[in-house]
């Protein structure tokens, strides 16, 4: 059985851990979106891993984990990546790791291009500043380099000449920025080009060879991230969606059997952008610090917010989702009352259909009691208080959608299956 896991809120909603546990019955793992704009953590024995590229699936013995053409690939992070867990004893080799011929990389002038844009020539979006957008805008704009670019000398000496000149225009011209040496990123690059040549392969083919295995599709970002249908501009750059997983690893030749949507028992999100349920007094502090709401790529704090289930809803249709797990509900255990919001108001008017632009919209709240007791580490539905279980009844009951895991914990185990 092949399966997708999907982020349905504004991203860090818990799919790194997920990930990491529902691989364990899975062989090949997949990214198919983003770049190291991603932070997904596991934490195990006391232990936290932050994977920015390379599926949490490398965490388990005998898997193949893959970066799929969808991916933008930042060699120099990828490597550290690589480096790192080789370092915490986790083996990764161009045996169980592979990364797309086909997938873009991010180079010097994308991160300077990001930055640039960030500080004040357009409209702030909240970037990561890790040249994500950048590169996305130069696969479309044709002027990319791919990893078959970065992993052949010659050509990449050719291409990487030809974009250079056209770069350097714009940033010395338009900019007033110092041009990029085309030595020294030639150097730098072609270095990386040699270290990551081993892992690098038509992965159409090698994944069509492999297809009796079972998948497991790692979404990155999440659904109101994405270039379509999110929150735009305040997106990333690139398709969030489950619709893009078999696009973005060229596996076209198979059938996904299940959509995993994963959502946080509140909502969150880091950067510009509206946010209905956003909390904005004292209370985003105990989301802050109960959830440990701070970036795991950027440091950045996130904003806090209650349940929005109208956006879950939109969520649920977007992505086909089959089923949800619910992350973090442990951050509710010292509330009182939980909000969660079940429509939504533009002008004092009740909104009949999901709007295209959230930034007007107020939300409509029902207010649930809180079960004020821990449920960290609770490892059966039945023992959970009756209040948590009402609360995730009314939100399976609001969404039609079945809820099979609940998360009371940061810890690799503490997941329940419903
Ligand atoms: P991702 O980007 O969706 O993989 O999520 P992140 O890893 O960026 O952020 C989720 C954070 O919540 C991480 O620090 C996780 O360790 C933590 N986490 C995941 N599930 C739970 C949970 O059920 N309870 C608590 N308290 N923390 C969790
Ligand atoms: P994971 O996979 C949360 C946000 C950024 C910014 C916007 C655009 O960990 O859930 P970008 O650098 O992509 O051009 O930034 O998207 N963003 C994320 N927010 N989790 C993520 O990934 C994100 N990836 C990008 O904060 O608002
Ligand atoms: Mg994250």
């Amino acid at each position: 059985m092949n399966i997708a896991v999907i982020g349905l809120q504004w991203g860090d909603e818990g799919k790194g851990k997920i990930i990491d546990y529902l691989s364990a019955n899975k062989d090949i793992i997949v990214r198919f979106s983003g770049g190291n704009n991603a932070g997904h953590t596991v934490v195990i024995n006391g232990k936290k891993f932050i994977f920015h590229l390379i599926p949490s699936g490398i965490l388990r013995e005998n898997k193949i984990c893959a970066i799929g053409n969808g991916v933008v690939v930042d060699p120099k992070v990828l490597l550290e990546e690589i480096n790192y867990l080789k370092k915490e004893g986790i083996n990764v080799s161009p045996e169980n790791l592979k990364v797309s011929l086909y997938a873009h990389i991010i180079m010097p002038y994308h991160r300077a291009m990001d930055a640039i844009r960030e500080e004040g020539l357009s409209k702030k979006i909240g970037t990561t500043k890790r040249g994500i957008g950048p590169c996305y805008m130069d696969k479309v704009a044709r002027c990319g380099l791919r990893m078959a670019d970065l992993i052949n000398p010659k050509i990449f000496y050719e291409k990487l000449n030809e974009v250079l000149q056209e770069k350097n225009i714009l940033f010395e011209r338009i900019y007033g920025k110092l041009a990029f040496s085309f030595d020294d990123i030639y150097k730098e690059y072609s270095y990386y080009g040699k270290l990551l040549k081993p892992y690098v392969c038509d992965l159409v083919e090698f994944l069509y060879d492999n297809k009796k295995k079972s998948f497991l599709f790692e979404g990155a970002q999440g659904t109101f991230l994405d270039i379509d249908f999110g929150t735009y501009p305040y997106v990333t750059s690139s398709s969030t969606l489950s619709t893009n997983a078999l696009l973005g690893s060229g596996l076209g030749f198979l059938k996904i059997n299940k959509i995993i949507g994963v959502a946080k028992g509140y909502t969150t999100r880091v950067g510009e952008g509206p946010f209905p349920t956003e909390i904005k007094d004292k209370l985003k502090d105990y989301f802050l610090e109960k959830g440990k709401e701070f970036g795991s790529t950027t440091g950045r704090p996130r904003r806090c917010g209650w349940l929005d289930l109208v956006l879950l809803k939109r969520a649920i249709i977007l992505n086909n989702v089959s089923s949800i797990i619910l992350t973090k509900l442990d951050v509710l255990d010292n509330l009182k009352k939980i909000k969660v919001c079940v429509g939504y108001k533009k002008n004092s008017k009740i909104l009949n259909n999901f709007p295209v632009d959230l930034s007007e919209i107020k939300p409509v709240y029902k207010e649930l009691l809180g079960w004020n007791t821990s449920i960290e580490g609770i490892d059966k539905f039945y023992k959970l208080p009756q209040k948590t279980k009402e609360y995730i009844n009314f939100i399976e009951e609001y969404l039609n959608c079945p809820i099979n895991y609940i998360s009371v914990g940061e810890k690799r185990f503490d997941v329940i299956k419903k």
